[in-house]
């Protein structure tokens, strides 16, 4: 690592009247960012990218409840500048090291009353990344804060891909509208399928924002290293385009307790005229913490099948007195004969545990203990089974937003894991959370999820969590946090009213993935929903194809298949992509990519020479047209082609696939058709 302090200047000129300005440019000067202190104390930043500046002179600052005070106008103690350039390689990833090269830039800042707030800026080739430090000082010990009142004042009315600001869900569609048109309000009202919501208001939404400007400009807003404070959302102003942070509060209004020393979430701002650089950016990995976990030889990226989706379907229930209880023992055996025939990892486990009777909707504290087994499901008989198969049972706790009572029996429950041979964990969080009060997104609960991954490593324990808050990049500090939810997932393709529509997949990577690996579970090969309860009007709304190409355009270390094994048995062909396609990989390629429209990503398998592809497109069909260059010169590959077959549709006929086998090398060129809501997935296997 090479670090150079460049200036450290203290300036004479405090409290002059005169605006000081200071300006950085990213290492290939495409990303411009100028900070600006006016004479009246005020700060602000504008961003440029190629000469054009998409974020005007935006200010800065916080409303502190306690000490009462704004902190609004500062004079300029200090201003220091680096350059960062080094290189690192994460435990698992879509790439095998990656390269974290910025120029710094900090103000040191001191308001009316003393207090000290450092603003840091990290200027990279791809955006820039800023936060706030408060350091150890004289005059700010514990402050309690009111409102962060940073702004990102864009320059115009951007096409953006946005979800309504929301203190307990993420789980909504994406809208597409320029900004002036966001009505959050409006958008919410149709997602009666979301159990719990919290709308903030018409005019606020949720980072990731995904925006395009006319000129073809893509940015992309979103946090980093969310640690010990609220998620930020955005409140719009439709006239002049300022977007101003909108932190979730805690059950009695306020938004963060802190003490000195402290730093923020870094505010992330990605920038290209590509959107393929939007998908290729480690600028959020790069502004998280190196792992904490010092041994990672227990962490492994896995792929897993789960006595689950027959719930979803209405096969079987996860309470025991229906009497169609899918966790029983020798169902559960099954399930884990198909993972071992076919090579999985893992089985998903859900309703295994006594308390689904009365699981959520009631506010109701002690709903699981997570350890009691119902009586037809046999903990110490599945273990020894999975073990004798060389499969282990993912555990399922489910919290019901009883999260009280979930840090009452984590130890209890890792341990009881740890007896029975399970190191993976799907948490869950649906419904109200108690602490009452409290929501999904506040500062209490974001140290809930990072006391989780703190305590399941001290276990040896993998986790990923269903609806915890936007994930930020802390997979970088804590890997053995392998994915989450946090997002509408393919089974949303199940909820009746809105369900999925065929663009979604080509949104998400631009939005919900900029913070991390998604627990998308796709791999859905039954399309109708009404299997075992003809009364379902839901569907799946892909081709099987498309279920392929998911597992390389969504990148996850932890890959479900999502169906049951019966439909898998009907389409083993297809099945066999499932079966081969990798967790981990040396290296991706962003081939092409539209938010919207389509996205395609070729991907080198960890330690492997070969190479998995998929393409995808949104409700439209489309000829996608693959350049094979990124493969070895010289080398010659087995490509096997799984693409929409003849009259493919995801309406009208998503079981039409085609299986191809061909040999390419790095001079192959191929035109593939995709059909509406199709995709195509490939297996490139070195000869
Ligand atoms: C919602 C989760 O997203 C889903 O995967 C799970 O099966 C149910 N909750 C039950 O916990
Ligand atoms: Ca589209």
């Amino acid at each position: 690592m090479k670090k150079t302090l460049l200036l450290a200047l203290l300036l004479g000129a405090l409290g002059g009247t005169h605006a000081q300005t200071t300006t950085v440019a990213s290492p290939d000067k495409n990303v411009v960012l100028k900070t600006q202190l006016a004479a009246n104390g005020t700060v602000s930043y504008s961003v440029s990218y190629k000469k054009t500046t998409f974020v005007e002179p935006s200010t800065l600052g916080f409303s502190l409840s306690r000490p009462k005070t704004m902190l609004t106008q500062f004079s300029l103690v200090s201003i220091d500048s680096a350059t960062v350039d080094e290189t690192w390689k994460p435990v698992w990833g879509e790439v095998n090291q990656i390269r974290n090269h910025y120029k710094a830039l900090t103000l040191t800042l001191k308001d009316k009353a003393g207090i000290v707030v450092k603003v840091a800026f990290r200027v990279f080739n791809e955006g820039v990344g800023f936060r706030y430090e408060f350091p150890k000082q004289e005059h700010l010990n514990h402050f309690v804060v009111a409102d962060e009142l940073t702004q990102i004042n864009l320059a115009g009315d951007y096409k953006a891909f946005w979800i309504p600001g929301d203190y307990d869900t993420n789980e909504y569609l994406y809208n597409t509208t320029p900004l002036s048109q966001v009505d959050a309000v409006a958008a919410a009202a149709k997602e009666t399928d979301i159990a719990l919501k919290s709308v903030i208001g018409p005019n606020v939404i949720q980072v990731p924002l995904m925006l395009k400007t006319p000129t073809g400009m893509y940015i992309n807003l979103h946090e980093a290293a969310l640690v010990n404070y609220p998620v930020m959302h955005l409140a719009l102003d439709k006239k002049t385009f300022t977007l101003t942070s909108h932190l979730v509060p805690d059950a009695v209004g306020n938004k963060a307790y802190l003490q000195t020393p402290f730093s923020t979430p870094w505010r992330t701002i990605n920038v290209s005229d590509k959107a393929t650089d939007i998908l290729a950016s480690k600028m959020i990995l790069n502004l998280n913490e190196p792992s904490k976990i010092m041994d990672v030889s227990w962490i492994k990226p896995q792929k897993f099948i789960g006595m689950w989706w027959e719930m979803h379907v209405g096969k079987a229930t996860w309470e025991k007195a229906s009497g169609k209880h899918g966790a029983n023992t020798a169902n559960v055996k099954t399930y884990i004969d198909f993972a071992a025939q076919h090579g999985f990892d893992g089985v998903l486990v859900e309703g295994w545990n006594e308390g689904w009777e009365d699981w959520f909707g009631n506010w109701k504290e002690n709903v699981f203990d997570f350890i009691t087994p119902y009586p037809d499901y046999n903990t110490k008989e599945l273990t020894e089974y999975a073990r004798q198969k060389g499969v282990r049972i993912i555990m399922h706790h489910e919290t019901s937003g009883a999260v009280t009572n979930y840090e009452r029996w984590m130890d209890k429950a890792f341990r009881y894991m740890q007896d029975n041979h399970m190191n993976t964990v799907k948490t869950g969080y649906v419904g109200r959370i108690i602490p009452r009060g409290e929501h999904h997104d506040g500062q209490w609960m974001v140290n809930h999820y990072e006391r989780v991954a703190q305590k399941a490593a001290e276990y040896k324990i993998m986790v990923e969590a269903h609806e915890p808050a936007h994930p930020t990049g802390l997979h970088r500090t804590y890997p053995n946090w392998l994915a989450n939810e946090a997002a509408r997932g393919n089974e949303f393709n199940n909820a009746p009213k809105l369900g999925l529509v065929p663009e979604h997949e080509t949104i998400l990577p631009f939005t919900r993935l900029m913070g991390g690996p998604m627990d998308y579970t796709p791999g859905f090969f039954h399309f109708q929903l009404n299997q075992y309860d003809a009364s379902r009007t839901t569907r799946v709304r892909t081709t099987l194809a498309k279920q392929l190409a998911l597992y390389v355009t969504m990148y996850s270390p932890l890959q479900m298949a999502g169906d049951f094994p019966e439909n898998f048995n009907k389409h083993l062909d297809a099945f066999q992509f499932i079966k081969d396609v990798p967790v981990d990989w040396d290296d991706t390629k962003v081939l092409a990519a539209e938010p919207g429209d389509f996205v395609t990503i070729a991907r080198k398998a960890k330690g492997k020479p070969n190479w998995f592809l998929g393409a995808i497109s949104d409700e439209n069909a489309r000829t996608s047209i693959l350049n094979f260059d990124f493969l070895e010169e010289g080398a010659t590959y087995q490509a096997t082609i799984y693409r929409d077959g003849e009259g493919a549709d995801w309406q009208t006929n998503p079981e039409a696939y085609e299986i191809e086998k061909m040999t390419v090398t790095n001079k192959t060129t191929l035109s593939i058709r995709l059909a509406k809501g199709g995709g195509c997935a490939i297996s490139i296997i070195k000869q």
